[in-house]
């Protein structure tokens, strides 16, 4: 084969893999956009109602630990703005969220809007892929944002390394220095370690279920390779799409690149047994509910409570000291985001 004919072939493959990675992308999308907002009678009879208010807790301590009055924050992957009353809480004075999928969005502008609420900040909502985008230029009268956080959704970066630096400069780029970067993502050791214990190659429980393809047979992973080891998860009445392993050696060391040093990072079972020694977390979790009264078996079950297994808490803050007058004291008030007013990027 000529050289021009090799590099032809490998500008097709690279073409190939490029629309493979945004097809896998779209899949996410169209995967969170169809899930439609669950009323009140649906939340509660879910199959996980636990593990659902189990996460809520987790966000919520995540949030009362970092986020402080007046801060300004971005969401990136922000769903259904199932966060948004957990920052109205926190006080802070200025939210921008940001989703690929516009479903997920379009609710979480209904849910803002929702004048029962009274929310108390001005909030934007931006859909886009935010693995893919640059969103500098875009926030540049938004940023600096004192927290950045990414719930349940660091993952869908992790299909190439071009995708994970794309999430990181932008973390990076619109923080200001000392501010935190803060989340929730599957623990690949979990994933790891239950996919060696298996028979084959899926494995799971009642509620979850997670699918590695035949070319993992082996069941070894090189560390030369940290990008796009995919699997199919499955978590009832929630999940049903291609998630990316997140090898979190590597995860720290492409966030100091981009200047975010580690500052945090549990298993969900040690998060829970090591914040619920306080009691004002305590009392939030008997609130919230998730471990209920233990009546009637109104409690997390141990599938739940084994799902919640495979996640973790991570927390990030970006080198240097702010000086005080840069922490963004925003407080304007709230108003209705109307349809025309979400920016869409594509
Ligand atoms: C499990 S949901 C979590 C939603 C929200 N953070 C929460 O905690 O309720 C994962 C979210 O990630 C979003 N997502 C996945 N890939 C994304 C991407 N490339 N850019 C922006 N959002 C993405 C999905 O649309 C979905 O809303």
């Amino acid at each position: 084969m000529s050289s021009s004919a090799g590099r032809k072939r490998g500008r097709e493959d690279d073409d190939a893999f490029v629309d493979e990675t945004r097809k896998a992308a779209r899949h996410v999308a169209e995967h969170y956009s169809a899930r439609s907002n669950q009323s009140r009678e649906e939340r509660e009879s879910s199959p996980i109602i636990h593990l659902k208010k189990l996460n809520n807790w987790i966000k919520s301590v995540l949030i009362k630990l970092y986020v402080q009055r007046g801060d300004s924050v971005l969401d990136l992957a922000c769903g259904k703005g199932g966060d948004l009353i957990k920052y109205d809480k926190a006080m802070v004075g200025h939210y921008v969220g940001v989703d690929i999928a516009s479903g997920s969005i379009e609710d979480a502008r209904t849910r803002y809007n929702n004048r029962r609420q009274r929310l108390s900040f001005p909030a934007r909502l931006i859909c886009a892929d935010c693995y893919e985008v640059s969103l500098e230029k875009v926030l540049k009268d938004d940023a600096p944002f004192d927290v950045c956080s990414c719930q349940f959704a660091l993952h869908y970066s992790w299909s190439t390394e071009e995708r994970a630096r794309k999430a990181f400069s932008n973390v990076s780029s619109l923080l200001r220095p000392g501010g935190y970067f803060i989340g929730t993502m599957p623990d690949s050791n979990v994933i790891v370690r239950k996919l060696r214990e298996a028979d084959g190659l899926q494995y799971g429980n009642n509620v979850y279920s997670i699918k590695f393809d035949d070319s993992f047979i082996e069941k070894q992973f090189q560390a030369s390779k940290p990008f796009g080891i995919q699997y199919h998860f499955k978590l009832e009445d929630a999940v049903d799409c291609p998630e990316w392993l997140v090898p979190f050696l590597k995860l720290k060391s492409l966030a100091e690149q981009y200047n975010l040093e580690l500052v945090m990072k549990k298993n969900f079972h040690e998060f829970v047994h090591e914040y619920l020694q306080q009691p004002n977390f305590d009392e939030l979790m008997r609130k919230l509910g998730p471990l209920g009264d233990g009546t009637n078996g109104d409690c997390i079950s141990e599938d739940e409570w084994d799902a919640a297994y495979l996640y973790l808490v991570f927390v990030f803050r970006k080198t240097g000291e702010a000086p005080i007058h840069q922490r963004t004291m925003r407080r304007r008030s709230w108003t209705t985001i109307k349809q025309e007013e979400i920016l869409h990027l594509s």
